[in-house]
């Protein structure tokens, strides 16, 4: 299959992750097919696109008929049946390999075997989900980073049975959708979050020390290093408990004792405090 075959691609997963890929998929001019089992989930999504795109619009980048036509091109459905003759399909369901088993044994059921399937997962390996599907050649990953609309990178990660050709045509897909891609082996945390991951712990763990204030932590790091976000402001940003969760997962993979999740993390989550989505987390939103 060539990039020129593809009109239409499927976003399966509507969550923060799954509406920036389906944004910037028909930015590109691409017919998007979203499907996610909440109709709740669809609503966010969508609200999370026309926001993003009115910025893009406030900067001249397109016209509001572009924004228009942008949006057109996103469909949602909760039937993973809609997907059927769609030859690319991007996933973003949550990070749990069996939720993510059963979403490939659905599609698998509906889809073609010469469909491409290219995750986004941050922390499962690429090999072992390949595995769960009937065309382990034309299954790869491609990690996308937060928020994805502005986010200039894309981690294409073919797992060990993944054709050469697959990932051509994902190099060629990560081009079209505006993204730079890097190419890397699939271990834990890719690499980004083998290096991001460790930093944001240790940031959870000089607050745990009292070594300095979260605010002081933050500081320390967009000023001194330049970082857009501090670590704290960056979990609060993307859910204290989808970085947990990762965490987790991380530590699973890695067994080492610096992947471990500060026990500060599992009683934010336990208190309610998993970031600006909850009003509250490393810092007060209230
Ligand atoms: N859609 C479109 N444009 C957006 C946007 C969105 N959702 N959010 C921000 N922007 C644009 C703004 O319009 C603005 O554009 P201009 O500079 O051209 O005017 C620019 O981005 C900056 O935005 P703001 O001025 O509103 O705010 P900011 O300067 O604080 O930037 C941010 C916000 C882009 C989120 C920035 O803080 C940032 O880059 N943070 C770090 C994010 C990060 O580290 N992500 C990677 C994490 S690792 C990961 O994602 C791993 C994983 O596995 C998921």
């Amino acid at each position: 299959m060539k990039l020129e075959d593809i009109k239409t691609v499927g976003m399966a997963g509507a969550g923060s992750m799954g509406a920036g890929i389906a944004q910037i998929a028909a930015m590109a001019g691409l017919q998007v097919k979203v499907v996610d089992m909440s109709e709740e989930v669809w609503g966010r999504a969508k609200k999370t696109i026309v926001k993003s795109l009115e910025r893009v619009v406030k900067k001249g980048t397109i016209t509001e008929k572009e924004m228009e036509e942008t949006i057109a091109r996103i469909s949602f459905s909760t039937d993973v049946a809609s997907l059927k003759d769609v030859p690319f399909i991007f996933e973003a369901v949550f990070e749990d390999i069996n939720v993510k088993k059963e979403l490939f044994a659905k599609l698998d059921a509906v889809c073609g075997s010469d469909t491409i399937y290219a995750t986004n997962t941050s922390s499962i390996s690429i090999t072992e989900m390949a595995a769960l599907v009937k065309n382990p050649a034309n299954f790869i990953g491609m990690h996308f980073f937060n928020p994805v609309p502005v986010m200039k990178l894309v981690e294409v990660i073919p797992a060990l049975q993944t054709a050469p050709a697959t990932k051509d045509l994902a190099l060629d897909m990560a081009k079209k959708i505006g993204k730079t891609a890097i190419t890397c082996k699939d271990t834990p945390g890719f690499v980004v979050n083998r290096l991001f991951v460790p930093y944001i712990i240790d940031a959870v763990r000089l607050l745990e020390e009292g070594v300095a204030s979260a605010e002081d932590i933050d500081t320390a790091m967009k000023l001194g290093c330049n970082m857009p976000m501090g670590p704290l402001e960056f979990q609060d940003f993307a859910g204290v408990d989808i970085g947990y969760h990762v965490i987790n997962i991380f530590h699973e993979y890695m067994k080492q004792e610096r992947f471990a999740a500060p026990g500060l993390l599992r009683n934010m989550i336990k208190a309610g405090y998993v970031g600006r989505k909850a009003g509250r987390g490393f810092y007060d939103y209230s």
